[in-house]
């Protein structure tokens, strides 16, 4: 399977593996085939994954 990267509309990137993902301290995460959610509106308090902020600070994709 590939690996497939969704842009949800005033979410974040939908990630479905499997990914290898590293964050700015160098964490990695890898993944076989779960989804993950990516922040892309820079309020989350766990980045680079998404913890739902999207919505509190109305971010708009377009
Ligand atoms: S996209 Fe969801 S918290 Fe940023």
């Amino acid at each position: 399977m590939k690996s497939q990267i969704h842009c949800q509309k005033n979410g974040p990137f939908e990630l479905r593996g499997p990914v290898r993902i590293t964050d700015a301290s160098e964490n990695v995460t890898e993944t076989e085939s779960m989804t993950h959610h990516l922040c892309r509106c820079g309020g989350s308090q766990i980045k680079p994954f998404c913890d739902g902020s999207h919505d509190s600070v109305r971010f708009q994709s377009e």
